[in-house]
């Protein structure tokens, strides 16, 4: 039975991440939690670590991403944030909420899939004081902050700017430090962890993983993103990249090779952001058989595709998985029409 604490890389990994600059938002670790009815229905061992359990603004995977993000920026000495996402993004809201709480101005640049309805994550938006600048495609969208830093600079602000989904080299840090913390809670049961299966967006919640898994010497632990938009190759390539960009600024001389990691484009249903019946029908199994909320943009899509993988054999019956619920909860509400639509309001 491996023991993460006794592993080589350990003391590398935590250590020069512990050294970063960091706000904390939450407490962890967040629950591991057995799910008895899925593993039933499965044939697996599943276990379901909880990112969506936190105290910071209802909680998600960006959370983790941003406790490292907006250390640097407070390091950096900025006072106000900028960043992107969908209508209906979890980042963006995270961000917002962790802006008002340090004191930050925040500026949220968004854009379709979905709409200013006020509901889900876009009412919390605005409810946690933020700027709401609004454009009509994802493909404006980083000029628009960069025009929108410049003005701030010359108002005599010192904007910070956050990629969308926090994909930066130090968002990485935050799902590094995760690996270890599910490695160590599996192993606190006397288990270890064959699969680790989330959804897969900007790939930063990945790069962290395969990250952690690298420089722990756990490359047994197979790390499966479930891609909620791209396609697999480009998703692979830039998660590849990330991690090694990470792993530069902890002053690591490691390449992440792109055939280290595994994504499924198979689970997109068309569109990112696009809802259908599948995702819908996951939704509600999940709730039925669980009690668990999963979101019908990112953890539906993602758990889907887990329930493949099992059927299909490439996951094996026996398996200890740990599926990451990513979060995403007020998403629900803000499509709540669409799944009313798709299943009915009695189902
Ligand atoms: C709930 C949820 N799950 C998964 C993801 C994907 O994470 P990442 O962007 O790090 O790939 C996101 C964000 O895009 C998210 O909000």
């Amino acid at each position: 039975m491996f023991k993460p604490r006794d592993v080589p890389g350990v003391t590398c990994l935590i250590g020069r991440i512990l050294l970063k600059p960091r706000i904390r938002l939450i407490s962890l670790p967040t629950p591991l939690e057995y799910a008895k009815n899925f593993s039933n229905d499965l044939g697996v061992e599943l276990f379901i670590k909880r990112d969506d359990v936190m105290e910071h603004a209802l909680g998600g995977n960006k959370v983790r991403k941003l406790e490292f993000i907006l250390g640097d920026a407070l390091a950096k000495g900025a006072n106000a944030v900028i960043t992107r996402g969908a209508y209906h993004s979890n980042h963006a809201r995270l961000t917002a909420a962790a802006a008002a709480k340090l004191g930050l101005e925040a500026y949220l640049v968004l854009y379709p899939p979905g709409g200013s309805e006020f509901q889900g994550n876009f009412m919390l938006d605005v409810l946690f004081g933020a700027n709401i600048v609004e454009v009509s495609s994802p493909d404006v969208a980083d000029e628009v902050m960069e025009r929108l830093a410049q003005d701030l600079r010359v108002r005599g602000r010192r904007p910070y700017v956050i990629p969308g989904g926090g994909a930066s080299p130090i968002g990485v840090y935050g799902y590094a430090l995760a690996f270890w913390e599910i490695a160590t809670q599996l192993y606190e049961k006397g288990k270890k962890p064959d699969y680790i299966v989330h959804a897969t967006g900007t790939g930063a919640t990945q790069a962290g993983l395969v990250l952690g898994r690298k420089l722990l010497g756990l490359e047994e632990v197979r790390v499966i993103g479930i891609s909620v938009g791209k396609g697999s190759a480009p998703l692979r390539e830039h998660i590849a990249r990330l991690a090694t960009e990470s792993a530069k600024t902890l002053g690591l001389d490691l390449q992440v090779d792109p055939e280290e990691v595994v994504v499924y484009d198979d689970y997109i249903f068309g569109a990112y952001g696009n809802i259908t019946r599948e995702v819908a029908e996951t939704i509600s199994y999940a709730a039925r058989r669980e009690g668990l909320v999963l979101d019908p943009v990112y953890t539906a899509k993602a758990f889907y595709g887990l329930r493949d993988l099992v059927e299909r054999g490439v996951i094996e019956k026996g398996s200890t998985v740990v599926f990451i619920h990513t979060g995403g909860t007020p998403i629900i509400f803000q499509y709540s029409n669409i799944i009313e639509d798709l299943l009915g309001k009695k189902q």
